[in-house]
């Protein structure tokens, strides 16, 4: 079978690894993947948000399935344009990509199916907005209802930060388009955990549990990121709390998704506030997370395909997913000036010593091949993922490829996985 995935980021390197060593794969290419896809795929250039384009590019290379990493694609419509040319994909079709394409639909739609979420109330004129939260004498999460790069939330801590998020989301259009709604949700407190589960239209798979660091520095501190790290899996998701995440968020929402009319078929990552056991939703992803995938495709065991093709095809009945590995952690390294502005170019040391580790694998994310060297090309630049049985081991692990690695005001969190490890 030839496949290609779409992407450019750790998840999509990650997912190339499991992919290519499947014996159904006879070719694999990534469109346009990074400096780290190219040893194990064919990378060709193109804008994965240029629909035509994709579509042509997998037309002219006769594949016969197409795996979409980021959501910008799912939402503008790739897999309806992949099935019109008769290509199957993995991914929800436009209608099913709603969920994470506006936050608003996404809140009305758990509200309809009585699916645990903050309380909310959603807004498309600013002045209503502000009088509201004028009214309520406290601080509001605000959320720009569009997709706004993991840009658009700004958890505000006094009415003062409300009101500015909302002048600067809906006013100054500071992600554009994406600010014409804005949802005011209260805000959560406890520990944030991110939920998976693979669903074919029908029947769903959940994946195993895992939990990322949203903050740039140790103990959680500094500006909110893509994600600094991850691991799996994460001690706040107890059997008991893993039973409280299907049975009232998964199962509501697959089913909610059928009542409403939409075949579902791809990934669905619930991300979820974990408060004194209780499960809460503070957004729907339709797509894997990235850095979780790198975990998650760690962790996994056998061939990945029969999985993402199951969805695809509507068939996921005789899928058993096994974690034959217990545990997997992945540290980001980060350009300087990330979240913000970041500089680029800056050549890469270390890569071939840090993959020599025992269990270390080096992902990379935002990085070019030119010539014999790998140089940064994003904000996010690798993510180094360790695997193993016991999650301090692998810390130590993973933190020791690190340490083999360098470029010039490489960030990265000294503490991912302090949640589960002893020795932090
Ligand atoms: P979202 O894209 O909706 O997940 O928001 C991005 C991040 O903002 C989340 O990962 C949380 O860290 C934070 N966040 C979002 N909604 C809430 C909430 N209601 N309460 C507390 N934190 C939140
Ligand atoms: N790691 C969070 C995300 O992929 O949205």
């Amino acid at each position: 079978m030839r496949v290609m995935i779409v992407g450019s980021g750790g998840r999509e390197h990650a997912l190339a690894v499991r992919i290519a060593a499947s014996p159904m794969v006879s070719y694999l290419c990534c469109a346009p993947g990074n400096g780290g896809t190219r040893l194990v795929a064919q990378n060709l250039a193109v804008n994965p948000e240029d629909v035509a384009a994709v579509v042509a590019l997998a037309k002219r290379e006769k594949i016969d399935f197409v795996v979409v990493g980021p959501e910008a694609p799912l939402v503008l419509g790739l897999v309806d344009a992949l099935a019109d040319a008769g290509i199957l994909a993995f991914g929800p079709r436009k209608a099913g990509a709603v969920l994470e394409g506006s936050k608003a639909w996404s809140k009305l739609f758990m509200q309809r199916h009585a699916i645990p979420t903050a309380a909310f109330a959603t807004f498309t004129d600013a002045d209503a907005a502000t009088r509201f939260v004028q009214d309520s004498g406290k601080a509001w999460v605000v959320k720009a209802d569009g997709l706004a790069a993991g840009k658009g939330v700004m958890v505000a801590a006094d009415v003062a930060e409300t009101l500015d998020a909302i002048e600067r989301i809906m006013r100054q259009r500071e992600h554009g388009a994406a600010g014409a709604e804005v949802v005011l949700e209260e805000r959560l407190l406890g520990q944030e955990v991110s939920y998976h589960v693979v669903i074919d239209g029908e029947r769903f798979v959940p994946l195993a549990a895992a939990q990322d660091h949203k903050r740039l520095q140790d103990g959680d501190r500094g500006p909110n990121t893509g994600g600094m790290g991850a691991y799996s899996p994460p001690p706040v998701v107890t059997a008991e709390v893993e039973k409280k995440i299907i049975e009232r968020v998964v199962v509501p929402t697959v089913r909610g998704l059928r009542a409403d009319g939409i075949d579902f078929r791809g990934v669905l990552f619930v991300g979820l506030m974990i408060d004194h056991g209780e499960p809460r939703v503070l957004e729907y992803n339709v797509r894997f997370g990235d850095p979780e995938t790198e975990v998650l495709m760690a962790r996994y065991g056998g061939d990945v395909m029969p999985l993402l093709l199951g969805a695809a095809r509507g068939d996921l009945s005789q899928l058993k997913p096994s974690w034959s590995t217990p545990v997997a952690l992945c540290v980001v390294l980060a350009a300087p000036g990330y979240p913000g502005t970041v500089k680029k170019g800056l050549p890469i040391a270390g890569l071939a010593a840090a993959s020599q580790i025992a269990g270390v694998q080096v992902l990379h994310a935002g990085t070019v091949a030119d010539a014999d060297r790998v140089l940064t090309s994003g904000g996010r630049v690798l993510c180094i993922t360790a695997s193993g049985s016991d999650i301090d081991a692998v810390a130590v692990q993973a933190y020791a490829a690190v340490d083999r690695i360098h470029f010039d005001g490489m960030q990265f969190r000294r503490d991912i996985g302090h949640h589960a490890r002893k020795s932090s």
